[in-house]
């Protein structure tokens, strides 16, 4: 080849449409130069299990010809593994607009196993965009995580594994955007206990071909035991997960469940923990679900995080810090917190939660975010986070006090969040969406510094305030169900920036993002303590439009995306 690649000739032609056959007859085959792996398509600096890297050695199993696509095939001649090495499924997470994060895990081997992947933009994988190897081993518990590199921006893509002359199911993922965007959509989903259900919210995502991401805000798994929080379907282990072993069998235990297989198929993943993933109501140095009995503290948060980096497809950074943030175009930057084990001082009592000393982030981590608010250029920022940030305050009758009621969220540690609220007074902040999970309830509201102070924020005109804040609900973790409408209606009476709630039902939030607004869509479910497919309803809908930070509800949702790609 002269000036162009076979490489680039070959990606130009599946461009085109022209095969590959084609391309021989062309005089275009030339299987001289086929060797050449792609630059840099291995796995990014992923810890663990070895990496194999896109230069190294395909080993004999790897058949490096015929030449089609460049890249060479998968083959492989011993004894086939088990059939269900690939029980677990696919995964994929933390698109940017060149790579993608996937995912897998070869289920009953014992030693160090050699996995090939490839990804291309044909469910055949007739014209593959990437392929490599990546070695798994017990010190990763068998997981596979990858960074597939040189992706084109704002494409649905397949990709596969194989081992051992296995196969795994086929998965379906898609990179961010670039440049001008004039659409996007995310489902917000937090809160998954097992015991309490059935994934009813992870089938119907399945479903929806028009997704960009599925934002999972935390609690992805649960930590107890049979019996100890719902107990309409059974834990594997029975016990509370406390050892790294333990953590690791119950993340198998999830991806066994089809519905959460069925998502991850079909949609990249952008996660966050919150505090189920350790114990329950976790800080950075204990939980009030750890007791000395359960050995060291920091023991149990490495195990815990050790597991959930290798069972999560999220890209992984040094030293364990989640925070980060995901560009999408110039339409929204997506920036995920770590409001709950990097630097959360512990939980107090009620005459401490404004204690300037104290914070929800740390300071490293709220110095970054005021950077990340700063410089971001895009129209819409979507804050992806943990904990409710709204006040939620409950006042009986007006001559009793105006009380905050969950030191848990951002209310126990008010100093942090006007500190936040600081930031985008300072940088000018506008367009600021908070996502929000944890609380197993639905939420809309206004935020501001204080919005039961008329100097500051009114309720009427939405003055004064300085973001709004969606906050989903459950895919199953129980809310309040037996609460009575007159407390409701006193929560909302004590709390003028709040403009709905509903406590009772399971579901997710839909947000659809054009440049004039934000719309977010809640979707519930009658029943998630039954098999039987449910079907979803829209519960309310919102809508934040561009320049003005305050909530309107509308009627209709949008229309899903007429152009979405098929599923796999
Ligand atoms: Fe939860």
């Amino acid at each position: 080849m002269s000036e162009l690649s076979r490489r680039e000739i070959l990606r130009l032609a599946a461009a085109l449409g022209i095969s590959p056959a084609l391309l021989g007859l062309l005089g275009c085959d030339d299987s001289d130069d086929v060797d050449a792996p792609p630059d840099g398509g291995g796995m990014g600096g992923m810890g663990g299990g070895g990496d194999m890297g896109p230069e190294a050695d395909m080993g004999p199993e790897a058949d490096m010809g015929p030449p089609d696509d460049g890249f060479p095939r998968y083959t492989y001649e011993g004894e086939p593994g088990p059939e269900t090495l690939f029980t677990h499924g696919v995964a994929s997470g933390d698109p940017l607009t060149d790579r993608v994060i996937l995912w897998s895990h070869v289920e009953g081997v014992t030693e160090a196993t050699e996995v090939f992947w490839e990804i291309s933009e044909d469910r055949d994988f007739a014209v593959r965009r990437n392929v490599g190897t990546f070695t798994t081993n017990a010190d990763r518990d068998y997981t596979v995580k990858v960074d597939a590199l040189e992706l084109s921006p704002g494409t649905t893509y397949f990709y596969r594994f194989h081992a051992l002359g296995r196969t795994s199911p086929v998965g379906r993922t898609r990179t961010a955007p670039e440049g001008a965007v004039d659409r996007l959509r995310f489902a917000v989903v937090s809160c998954s206990s097992y015991a309490h259900g059935w994934f009813h919210t992870y089938r119907e995502l399945a479903t929806q071909p028009d997704l960009d991401a599925v934002l999972h805000l935390g609690d992805y798994i649960y930590e107890y035991g049979d019996g100890e929080y719902g107990n309409v379907r059974p834990y594997d282990p029975p016990h509370e997960i406390i050892t790294l072993e333990d953590y690791r069998r119950r993340y198998r235990h999830y991806r066994k469940d089809p519905w959460l297989q069925a998502v991850h198929v079909q949609h990249p993943f952008i996660c966050i923990w919150d505090d189920h993933e350790s114990a329950n109501d976790s800080w950075r140095g204990g939980a009030q679900n750890h007791n000395a009995g359960e050995g060291p503290w920091m023991e149990r948060r490495a195990a815990a995080e050790q597991a959930y980096l290798e069972w999560i497809p999220i890209r992984e950074s040094a030293d364990g810090r989640i925070w980060r943030t995901m560009r999408y175009g110039d339409l929204v930057d997506l920036v995920m917190l770590d409001s709950r084990l990097w630097g959360r001082d512990e939980q107090t009592t009620r005459d401490h939660y404004a204690d300037p000393d104290r914070t929800l982030l740390g300071l490293d981590q709220e110095a970054w975010l005021n950077d990340e608010l700063a410089d971001s250029q895009a129209k819409w920022r979507l804050l992806g986070q943990q904990v409710m940030m709204g006040h939620l305050r409950f006042q009986a009758s007006p001559n009793l006090p105006l009380n905050p009621v969950n030191g848990d969220q951002w209310d126990g540690y008010d100093a942090s969040r006007q500190r936040l609220f600081q930031m985008v007074r300072d940088n000018d902040v506008q367009n600021l969406v908070v996502l929000t999970g944890d609380i197993h309830t639905s939420w809309a509201m206004e935020l501001t510094e204080d919005p039961n102070d008329p100097q500051l924020y009114d309720p009427m005109s939405g003055d004064g305030a300085l973001a709004v804040e969606f906050v989903a609900t459950s895919v199953t973790s129980p809310g309040l169900p037996a609460v009575q409408p007159a407390l409701i209606d006193l929560v909302l009476q004590s709390n003028p920036h709040i403009k709905w709630t509903d406590v009772e039902k399971k579901g997710w939030v839909l947000l659809d993002v054009t440049p004039e607004r934000v719309q977010g869509a809640w979707y519930h479910f009658d029943r998630i303590d039954v098999a039987d497919p449910q079907v979803p309803f829209v519960a309310k809908v919102f809508e934040v439009y561009d320049g003005a930070p305050r909530l309107f509800e509308v009627e209709a949702v949008a229309d899903a995306r007429p152009d979405a790609p098929p599923l796999a």
